[in-house]
C-alpha cells in the first residue's frame, strides 16, 4: 500500500434489506468515503440511519448490494482479524473467563499460549482490568465488560477498529472514563502507529471529544464530513473552545434538534 492511499476506502456502497414483509429498505445509500491510516472517525446519526450497516459492510459481515470496500488497499470479502469489532450489543463470550476471551483471536491465529497470555495481561493492565483476568464476565458490571471488549479488540492487534457504540448503555462517568482508556489505547498505537478507528454513536459531546472527524449520517447517506481540530487530550473545557461550540450547533442541527438561544436572566 503506498503512502496516499487511504486505510478505509468506501466506493458507491449500497445496501438494500428485504423485510420480512417484502417491503425493501434502502439501509445505506450510495456511500463514498476515504479515511486514512490513523484517522479517529465517529459515525453520527439518528437511530436507523445505517450507521451499523455501514459498520458490519466495513467488518465483512455483511457484503454490500453494490459498490466496493477495500482495507489497507484489499477489497473486503469476508471478515477478517485486520478488522476488529466491537459490537453495539454483548461483544464478550460468556462461556469464557476474562482473560480467555482477550486471548481467543491470537489463540484461532495460532499465536503460543506464552505469548498470547502476555498480550491479553498487558492489554488488561491498560483497561485496569488486571485483578479479574479469571473472572467470568458474568461477575463483571456493564462498564468493566466493555473494557474486556476493548482489550480484547486490541489484544487482537487489527489495524481497523470498528466500534459500533461500544460505550451507549453506560452512565456518563464510566462513559468518560472508559473514552479516556479508549484513546490511551488508540494513541499507545501499536508496534506501528495509531490504529484506524470507525466509532458509532450518537451521542453528540462524546463524538466532539473522541474524534478527529465526524461524519454524519442520515437516511443512509453521508451528509457532513466535519474535520474536528481541537488539540488532545480533551476534556470537558474543549466542548467550550468556540470551534467546538460552532461545531456541536451544526450537529444538533443535523439530528433536528435546535439550539434555543439563551434565557436572559431577569433584573429582580
Ligand atoms: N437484517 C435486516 N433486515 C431488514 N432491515 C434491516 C436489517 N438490518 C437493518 N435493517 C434496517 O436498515 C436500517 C438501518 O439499520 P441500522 O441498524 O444500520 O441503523 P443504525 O443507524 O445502526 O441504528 P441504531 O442507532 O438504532 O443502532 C433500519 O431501517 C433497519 O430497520
Ligand atoms: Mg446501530
Amino acid at each position: 500500500m503506498s503512502d496516499a492511499a487511504p486505510m478505509v476506502l468506501v466506493s458507491r456502497v449500497s445496501q438494500t434489506f428485504r423485510r420480512a414483509d417484502g417491503q425493501k429498505v434502502r439501509a445505506v445509500d450510495d456511500v463514498s468515503v476515504q479515511i486514512p491510516e490513523g484517522q479517529f472517525v465517529c459515525l453520527l446519526g439518528p437511530s436507523g440511519c445505517g450507521k451499523t450497516t455501514l459498520l458490519q459492510m466495513v467488518a465483512g459481515l455483511l457484503a454490500p448490494t453494490q459498490g466496493e470496500i477495500r482495507v489497507a488497499g484489499q477489497c473486503v470479502r469476508g471478515p477478517a482479524p485486520e478488522r476488529g469489532m466491537v459490537f453495539q450489543k454483548d461483544s464478550v463470550f460468556p462461556w469464557m473467563r476474562v482473560i480467555d476471551n482477550v486471548e481467543f483471536g491470537l489463540k484461532c491465529r495460532g499465536v503460543a499460549k506464552p505469548e498470547r497470555q502476555a498480550i491479553a495481561r498487558r492489554y488488561l493492565a491498560m483497561v485496569g482490568l488486571a485483578a479479574v483476568e479469571r473472572a467470568w464476565p458474568r461477575e463483571l458490571s456493564g462498564g468493566m465488560l466493555k473494557r474486556v471488549a476493548i482489550a480484547t479488540v486490541f489484544a487482537n492487534g487489527a489495524a481497523v477498529l470498528l466500534l459500533d457504540e461500544p460505550f451507549g448503555a453506560l452512565d456518563y462517568v464510566t462513559k468518560r472514563q472508559l473514552h479516556d482508556v479508549l484513546l490511551t489505547l488508540w494513541g499507545a498505537g501499536a508496534s506501528g502507529g495509531r490504529r484506524t478507528v470507525l466509532f458509532v454513536t450518537h451521542d453528540v459531546d462524546e463524538a466532539l471529544l473522541l474524534a478527529d472527524r465526524i461524519l454524519v449520517v442520515h437516511s443512509g447517506r453521508i451528509v457532513d464530513d466535519m474535520a474536528i481540530p481541537a488539540p488532545r487530550p480533551r476534556n470537558s473545557d474543549s466542548l467550550l473552545l468556540p470551534a467546538m461550540v460552532a461545531n456541536k450547533h451544526r450537529l444538533l442541527a443535523h439530528l433536528g434538534l435546535e439550539v434555543a438561544p439563551a434565557v436572559p436572566v431577569l433584573a429582580q
